[in-house]
C-alpha cells in the first residue's frame, strides 16, 4: 500500500495532510525518513510519525447478528442496558451496527469496522432491501395491506412503497402475520406503519438485510460473512472492494 493511503487508513490524517506530513519529513518507514507519498509499505514495515509508531490499519470485519430482544443496538449506551456490542465482545475490532433495530425487535443485525461500507448500507439512495416479520393486532384487510404497500403519510413524510405480504392469520388470538419488505429505515418505520393501518405490531423481527438471513445461527449468535457476502455489499452500494 502507499505510504499515504496507510497513514490515512491508519487515521494518523486525510491522505492529502499525510501527503505534506511525509514531505515534511516527519514520517519514517523502517527507521529511514520516507521522501515521496508513493513509498511503499508492506505488512511488518515499521512506520513512525515524528518518531512514535502508528498502529497499521484496523483489519475490517463483517459480521452478522440474530439479535435478541431486549438488546440495544448502540456501540455504548449510558443506562447500563445490554447493548448489542457485548454480544460480539469476543471480536478484537471496534464494531458498531449497521443501522438500528428497536430493543424489542429480533433478527439480522450486521456489525462491522468498515464505516464508508455501513455509511451507504444505511443510506435512503441505496435503497437496501430489508424484510421483517410482523405479528399485529387484528386481521389486515387487503385495503389496509394495499394502503401500506403504496406508502403512508407517517409524520408529514410519506414511505416509499412496500412490499407487504399476509402469511397467517390467527383468528382465536386475532393477530395476523405480516411480511414487510421496506428500502428505507426510518426509526420506528415498521411499527409506525402497521399503527397508521390500525394494526399496531405486538413482535417484530427482521428476516434479512440485503438478502442476508439469519439461517441456523441461534438467537444472540452471530458468524462472519464470507468473501462473497461482503463483495455483494460492496457492489450493492456501488463500491469496489
Ligand atoms: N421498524 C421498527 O419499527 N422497528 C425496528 O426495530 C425496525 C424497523
Amino acid at each position: 500500500m502507499r505510504l499515504a493511503k496507510y497513514l490515512a487508513s491508519a487515521g494518523v490524517a486525510s491522505r492529502r495532510r499525510a501527503e505534506t506530513m511525509i514531505y515534511e519529513g516527519r514520517i519514517a518507514v523502517n527507521g529511514i525518513i520516507a521522501e515521496k507519498p508513493e513509498v511503499r509499505v508492506n505488512e511488518g514495515d515499521l512506520v513512525t510519525v515524528d518518531g512514535s509508531i502508528i498502529e497499521g490499519p484496523e483489519k475490517k470485519v463483517y459480521l452478522l447478528l440474530n439479535k435478541p430482544q431486549g438488546y440495544i443496538s448502540t456501540a455504548h449506551d449510558t443506562h447500563d442496558r445490554p447493548i448489542v456490542t457485548e454480544l460480539v465482545a469476543d471480536i478484537e475490532a471496534r464494531l458498531y451496527p449497521v443501522g438500528r433495530l428497536d430493543a424489542d425487535t429480533s433478527g439480522v443485525l450486521l456489525m462491522t469496522n468498515d464505516g464508508e461500507l455501513a455509511h451507504r448500507l444505511m443510506h435512503p439512495r441505496f435503497e437496501v432491501e430489508k424484510v421483517y416479520k410482523a405479528w399485529v393486532e387484528g386481521i389486515p384487510q387487503k385495503e389496509a395491506i394495499d394502503k401500506m404497500s403504496r406508502g403512508l403519510i407517517i409524520e408529514g413524510d410519506k414511505t416509499a412503497p412496500a412490499r407487504i405480504k399476509l402469511i397467517k392469520r390467527d383468528p382465536v388470538k386475532t393477530t395476523a402475520l405480516l411480511e414487510i419488505m421496506i428500502i428505507e429505515g426510518k426509526k420506528r418505520q415498521v411499527k409506525k406503519m402497521c399503527s397508521a393501518i390500525g394494526h399496531p405490531v405486538r413482535t417484530l423481527r427482521r428476516d434479512s438485510f440485503a438478502g442476508l438471513k439469519t439461517g441456523r445461527l441461534k438467537k444472540g449468535a452471530y458468524r462472519h460473512l464470507d468473501k462473497r457476502e461482503v463483495n455483494a455489499l460492496y457492489r450493492l452500494v456501488g463500491l469496489q472492494s
